[in-house]
């Protein structure tokens, strides 16, 4: 009687953990518990001043420990205050040129009110490039390759304030990466940034520099959910899959694999590249992340990460994934993904990212036999907090490229088997681990 209670009450508890982390992500705005100061910040610095405007950099920064832009990259977009217009742009491009039916000879670049710009492709001709520009949109994020997280463009603008007090700044900024999900606040002015010469020996600055602050929500960006947690462990013979219909593809039907129209539904969607086309599943998912308790040792247990990808549509570059387990505070080791901790609340250290070896297996490719990437993690026991008891050994919370993945309901975990005897079996087994251990250890002095 004794544990049976006890029994409901941790599933209760795992109920409302699990529960509050669903409650907070959908309703809380702009705010992410696993990475509270998280922004993408655009900065402009004026370089200098023009007759009739100023020539500015403008740069945008990822800092976002996992959530990157990927392609078809970022578009960036703003209210000119007066009736500016971009005479010439390097390292990026505005995507319309607008009416400019009121220049006569000298044709500006951009006209609208309210231009959209966009990064160049990689391969861009020499001369039309700027440093960091040119990924096609593509930023990575903070943790996975810091080098490369910021993109830049330089921008000529005319027909503006040619001074610190007589230029207004452009309003109402939004960023699409490429789809919603980014709020932008107002421009503000800043200290002007400094720039350090090559051979460290002067500083120069810029003569005026606002910067921009946009913010990333889950539910402004009012995606279908794209990814699915499986379970499964060595002690039960269940594997508790994904939850069917998770992701409910919005207007197109999934691909029954072996369909004879498949390679011309891949080609028509091709026209809308952003839209999953998945294999059909149960769970109908671009994403299902397995997490399988794979081993039990007495120091230690290793778990094996398989993710794979059931979207035709899509490679996914520089995938990541953000993990969150009591024991991410004692990794011993992981194969073959890269990893990180990225814990936030000081003493509480159990989130981490993992990500994919460059060359390796940073590609999960599109469906098919090479749609996965896989790892095991070995972690050393806490003898004070483990067990596999009420799924304490299962993932907390796990998102792919920032998306929360959807788990499937803590009743359906698998359990330790309740007969005594199957619990004597394991106590064996642990002894026995034990027994080796010590054994192996007593030859290995004796030598
Ligand atoms: C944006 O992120 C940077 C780096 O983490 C941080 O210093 C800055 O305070 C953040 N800005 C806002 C408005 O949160
Ligand atoms: C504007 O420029 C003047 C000098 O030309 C400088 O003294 C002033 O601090 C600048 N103001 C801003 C907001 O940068
Ligand atoms: C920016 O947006 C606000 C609210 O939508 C609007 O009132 C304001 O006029 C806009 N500013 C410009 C310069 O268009
Ligand atoms: C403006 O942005 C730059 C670069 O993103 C950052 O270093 C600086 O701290 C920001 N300034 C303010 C006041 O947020
Ligand atoms: C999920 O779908 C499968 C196949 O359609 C079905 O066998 C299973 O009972 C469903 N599970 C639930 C919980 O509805
Ligand atoms: C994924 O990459 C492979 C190999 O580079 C390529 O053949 C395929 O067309 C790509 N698929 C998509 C959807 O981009
Ligand atoms: C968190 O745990 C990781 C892995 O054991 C360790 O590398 C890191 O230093 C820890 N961080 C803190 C703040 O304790
Ligand atoms: C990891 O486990 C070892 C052995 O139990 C312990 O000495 C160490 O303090 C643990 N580290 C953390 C961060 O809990
Ligand atoms: C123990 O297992 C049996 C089936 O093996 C099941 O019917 C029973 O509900 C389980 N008891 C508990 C407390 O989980």
């Amino acid at each position: 009687m004794k544990t049976f209670a006890k029994t409901q009450l941790n599933r209760a508890a795992i109920f409302v953990v699990i529960f509050c982390g669903l409650h907070s992500f959908s309703f809380t705005d702009a705010y992410d518990p696993l990475d509270p100061d998280g922004n993408i910040t655009v900065k402009w610095d004026i370089m200098s001043w023009t007759g009739d405007g100023y020539n500015a950099v403008v740069n945008i920064y990822n800092f976002q420990q996992y959530r990157h832009i990927e392609e078809p990259g970022w578009k960036l977009g703003w209210t000119w205050a007066k009736k500016e217009v971009i005479w010439y742009m390097g390292g990026g491009q505005a995507t319309e040129q607008g009416d400019c039916s009121r220049f006569k000879s000298n044709i500006p670049h951009c006209c609208k009110r309210t231009p959209t710009i966009v990064d160049l492709l990689p391969g861009t001709p020499y001369n039309q490039q700027v440093a960091n520009c040119c990924r096609g949109g593509v930023v990575s994020s903070l943790v996975q390759d810091p080098q490369n997280a910021m993109s830049s463009f330089q921008i000529n603008v005319g027909q503006s304030g040619t001074s610190n007090t007589t230029v207004k700044l452009p309003q109402n900024f939004t960023l699409l990466t490429p789809g919603p999900g980014y709020t932008c606040g107002r421009p503000r002015i800043v200290d002007s940034s400094k720039f350090l010469s090559p051979d460290k020996r002067r500083v120069t600055q810029a003569l005026m520099t606002w910067n921009v602050t946009c913010t990333y929500s889950p539910f402004l960006a009012q995606k279908a959910q794209s990814c699915c947690v499986s379970l499964s462990s060595f002690y039960s013979e269940m594997i508790v899959p994904c939850p069917n219909n998770t992701c409910g593809v919005q207007n197109n039907a999934c691909v029954k694999s072996d369909s004879p129209d498949l390679a011309s539904v891949l080609s028509s969607s091709s026209k809308n590249s952003l839209a999953p086309v998945v294999q059909c599943t149960t769970h109908m998912c671009p994403i299902r992340v397995h997490w399988h308790i794979k081993e039990n040792y007495k120091e230690y247990w290793r778990v094996k990460i398989a993710i794979t990808n059931f979207n035709y549509n899509m490679n996914y570059t520089q995938w990541n994934l953000v993990v969150q387990h009591p024991n991410f505070d004692n990794v011993t080791q992981i194969f073959s993904f890269n990893y990180k901790s990225i814990s936030n609340y000081g003493s509480i250290n159990d989130t981490a990212m993992l990500w994919g070896v460059k060359f390796y297996n940073d590609m999960l490719m599109q469906h098919g036999p090479l749609g996965n990437v896989q790892s095991e993690v070995l972690f050393e026991k806490d003898k004070n907090t483990f067990t596999f008891d009420k799924g304490w050994a299962f993932p907390r919370r796990i998102y792919f490229n920032g998306d929360n993945c959807v788990m499937p309901p803590p009743d359906a975990y698998p359990h330790l088997p309740n007969d005594s005897v199957h619990r004597v079996i394991i106590s064996l087994l642990n002894l026995v681990t034990s027994i080796v251990a010590s054994l192996v250890f007593l030859l290995a002095r004796e030598y």
